[in-house]
């Protein structure tokens, strides 16, 4: 019986020992339930009483042995474990990292963010207007009367006689003094459409954003000072402004309004065709009939009105010489921005 116990310890040893030994499988085989050492120690019963104490002493002895070579050989093959991940995840640090390409705002995007940022400072709102519009907010509602010659200058796109695409941000208006109470003070940046054939500053789809203020004793002098207070900020401190009289049938009086050149500060230049000023916007006091059309007393409050295209702005801004750059996103000339 000693022998046999020997034998299993011998045994047992040398399977567990093995590279990649499955101990759980070992440790059932060996010392489980229906393991051989305790198979051998189910003899014992037939064992004299002197040499029970003896086999029995051994078999502990065995059974300890196992017990120790699989917690040892345990550790070692989780140590091994370890070692192997370590070296397949191993990174190294040195290798130089691959760039990753960033994106940016289109330009035609930043201005108007700009723009925006700038108007709000002032306490203006933002509002949107719908795209497809009715010849009523687009024209009618602006003291444009169907057939009134100032239809002429806007090639509008028409969907039905009644239904077309906008060719200016101003609809906005009329829709805000239907809705709002004075005081107003929005502006509305917004896709617009016209029938234009596409040339270097033309494009049948541009940008324009909407300025309007209405409340009690609004004067020619506040839409000045917007006006002035929103080109130092957008071209520059030394800025300066000037109204040419001009006509809209929405406004009276209406002007035309040029800033002084900020490529040259006013000297002449190409950017400014030796003007020394470049025309940015259309603006003017909101027409009584406009106010009154709206819904709002023009006795009791006055307003101010102006657009301008954002197109224009971001080109004079970037001295962008072809408007067709804004939209083809040829990766060359967007990353410049
Ligand atoms: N809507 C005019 C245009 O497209 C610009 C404008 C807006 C003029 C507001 C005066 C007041 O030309």
């Amino acid at each position: 019986m000693k022998d046999t116990l020997l034998k299993i310890k011998a045994e047992a040893l040398s399977a567990i020992t093995q590279d990649g030994a499955d101990l759980e499988a070992l440790r059932i085989r060996y010392l489980g339930k229906k393991g051989e050492l305790t198979a051998v120690l189910r003899g014992m019963g037939k064992l004299s009483a002197e040499e029970r104490p003896v086999i029995g002493q051994i078999a502990n002895e065995v059974r300890e042995a196992i017990e120790n070579e699989l917690v040892q050989r345990a550790q070692v093959q989780k140590a091994a474990e370890l070692d192997r991940r370590l070296a397949a995840e191993k990174i190294d640090v040195t290798v130089p990292g691959t760039e990753i390409a960033v994106g940016h705002i289109h330009p035609l995007d930043r201005v108007q963010r700009d723009m925006e940022e700038i108007f709000i400072g002032m306490g203006f709102d933002i509002v949107e207007g719908p795209e497809v519009e009715y010849d009523y907010y687009n024209f009618q509602a602006l003291n444009i009367p169907p057939d009134h010659p100032a239809r002429d200058t806007q090639d509008t796109f028409y969907i039905t006689d009644n239904i077309l695409l906008r060719s200016q941000t101003s609809p906005v208006q009329a829709r805000t003094m239907e809705k709002r109470k004075p005081p107003i003070r929005i502006i509305s940046p917004g896709r617009v459409y016209r029938s234009d054939a596409m040339d270097a500053t033309h494009s049948p789809l541009f940008h324009q954003m909407e300025g309007l203020v209405v409340d009690k004793n609004v004067t020619m002098g506040d839409l000045k000072g917007t006006l002035e207070m929103f080109a130092k900020k957008m071209f520059g401190e030394d800025t300066k402004v000037r109204f040419r009289p001009h006509h809209f049938p929405f406004t009276e009086p209406s002007a035309e309004v040029d800033v002084s050149c900020f490529a040259c500060g006013g000297k002449g230049c190409r950017l400014c065709k030796g003007e020394g000023w470049i025309e940015i916007l259309g603006a003017g006091m909101v027409h009584p009939n406009v106010l009154r059309i709206c819904g709002i007393d023009p006795e009791e409050y006055s307003g101010f009105a102006f657009g301008m295209g954002i197109e224009r702005v971001t080109m004079l801004k970037y001295h962008i010489d072809d408007i067709r750059h804004l939209y083809e996103n040829d990766i060359r000339f967007l990353a410049q921005f």
